[in-house]
């Protein structure tokens, strides 16, 4: 008697823990349809580009405290990754509701021209952003007289960055030439400093030293026509400039391929690296790690290239067949706001797109960086989206990681100019 009741007991407290757990579930179940969150792709994943991003999407929650976020990172560099895998999930039909997207041909001569983007024109006239904005930079997101993405920042590429201790220390001064850099390396070589910082555990960042070798030996009249295909691989100031760019790798730390932008920005504030090569976003990630401009670290222009401002912007794209269409246009009209644009940028140490943000507000960076686009002849960048179609992006980067490893001239030549008559010449 005492056992049965004891029993009874038993299944009784089981079915009450089981159809507290069934509700429980259910209700989170219910919770997960309710809020739906708005799924935005990007490839900020790194210290201080990333913080940006946080920045502007707390902003977004405040303003929209029904929402949610899902971030969906695809980290690597220039969209190494994010923007082979969002091709796939695109032509898939199953689309982020809101996308990263880098202004240029990148953008138009895939997802838009194959009609998977929305036109945002009618965004840019219900906010009355047409005049706001950097021509140059609305250009490069047009199609047909539409405009397919809200542009949040200018970022600069042509850059070097340095540790001023150790440019003191040996006397150094900044090299304004590409023979001035071999000299450079060849003197930190011999005090014991790896020349030149790289990680190109990705190839991006090896190209992003390709195109302003390129830039600094051509010009920017004959870097614009190498890009549309109408100066030859094989020129003799490209084979030049070919061949500088494989010196300077030959002096790069022999790690290079494990390696990320950010550990060989980290490699050069530390002492153990000369110069580093990359965009201004180095600014932005020592600066999330505490460190002091111009103490710590300190930047130039990349030798050859001033009176130039090597240009990519950020944005954010709206799919066709977003779950969330309505959230994904709130969030690009913050996007595009003054406050979204001025929070986001001075952690981003990117100018904004806008042209009417307040200057009291922007970082010391942000300062020398805007005297530098206002009295520089603006240049678009290869390597970030700008220049060339993603597609060809893609051949380029392989062909670049193949010169890193075999640093064979007549090899990336010859592959170079087939994908110049194969691709760039149609690549319009
Ligand atoms: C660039 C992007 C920058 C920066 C960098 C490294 O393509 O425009 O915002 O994040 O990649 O990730």
């Amino acid at each position: 008697m005492v056992f049965e009741f004891q029993k009874a007991l038993k299944i009784l407290l089981i079915t009450f823990l089981l159809s507290l757990f069934f509700s429980c579930s259910k209700e989170k179940q219910t919770q997960a349809i309710d809020i739906q969150p708005l799924e935005i792709s990007s490839w900020w994943t790194v210290e201080g580009e990333n913080n940006a991003l946080l920045v502007l999407q707390n902003q977004f929650l405040e303003e929209n405290p029904d929402s949610s976020i899902l971030n969906s990172y695809m980290a690597g560099g220039s969209g190494a990754i994010a923007r082979k895998l969002l091709f796939e999930r695109m032509g898939s039909g199953t689309p982020p509701d809101i996308f990263q997207i880098l202004a240029g041909k990148g953008l138009i001569n895939s997802s838009v021209k194959m009609g998977q983007v929305e036109s945002l024109s009618f965004l840019y006239e219900e906010m009355d952003w047409l005049s706001l904005y950097e021509p140059d930079i609305l250009k490069a997101l047009s199609f047909d007289g539409d405009l397919y993405a809200v542009p949040l920042n200018i970022h600069r590429s042509n850059l070097i960055w340095y540790q001023p201790e150790v440019f003191n220390e040996l006397n150094l001064e900044i090299p304004e030439t590409m023979d001035e850099l071999l000299v450079l390396c060849e003197v930190l070589a011999n005090n014991g400093i790896t020349p030149i910082s790289l990680g190109d555990k990705l190839s991006w960042t090896a190209l992003h030293i390709f195109e302003n070798v390129l830039l600094s030996v051509l010009g920017a009249d004959r870097f614009l026509d190498l890009w549309s295909g109408n100066l030859s691989f094989q020129d003799t100031e490209v084979v030049k400039a070919i061949e500088y760019f494989i010196r300077l790798i030959g002096y790069s730390n022999s790690d290079h391929s494990a390696l990320s932008w950010d550990d060989a920005l980290w490699n050069v504030v530390q002492g153990n690296g000369g110069i580093t090569i990359v965009g201004d976003w180095a600014d932005s990630n020592l600066i999330s790690k505490g460190l002091e401009r111009g103490t710590d670290y300190a930047w130039a222009v990349f030798p050859g290239t001033s009176g130039l401002y090597s240009w990519l912007a950020d944005g954010f794209s709206l799919p066709k067949g977003a779950v969330q269409r309505e959230e994904a246009i709130e969030w690009l009209r913050l996007c595009g706001s003054r406050k979204g644009q001025s929070i986001f940028n001075s952690l981003k140490s990117s100018l904004p797109a806008r042209q009417d943000i307040d200057r009291s507000i922007f970082t010391e960076y942000q300062l020398s960086a805007y005297e530098d686009f206002k009295s520089s002849r603006l240049i678009g960048s290869v390597n970030h989206g700008v220049l060339i179609s993603d597609d060809v992006w893609f051949l380029l980067l392989d062909i670049v990681g193949d010169l890193v490893i075999h640093r064979d001239l007549s090899l990336a030549q010859s592959s170079l100019e087939n994908l110049r008559k194969e691709y760039l010449l149609s690549d319009v």
